[in-house]
């Protein structure tokens, strides 16, 4: 049994195919928020030689993870 919970929604797929998304889909948020915590992690800890252009890629990377994550921003 299903432990989620849909919202009523305008879209067109079937209640079914609702309910066999929500944990692929929380599953795709949570690879994503890790995704981010990993570039920031790198980001505060790249050391070396290449030290700005790791830093800038890394934040830019977690920037566009971002941009998936919270669209409306
Ligand atoms: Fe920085």
């Amino acid at each position: 049994m299903s432990q989620s919970k849909a919202y009523s929604t305008k879209n067109d797929l079937s209640a079914d195919l609702r309910e066999k998304m929500i944990p692929l889909l929380n599953a795709r948020l949570a690879d994503s928020i890790d995704l981010q915590t990993q570039c920031k992690q790198a980001h505060w800890n790249v050391k070396g030689p290449d030290f700005i252009a790791l830093h800038e890629l890394f934040d830019k990377i977690n920037e566009d993870v971002d941009a998936h994550l919270q669209p409306e921003r």
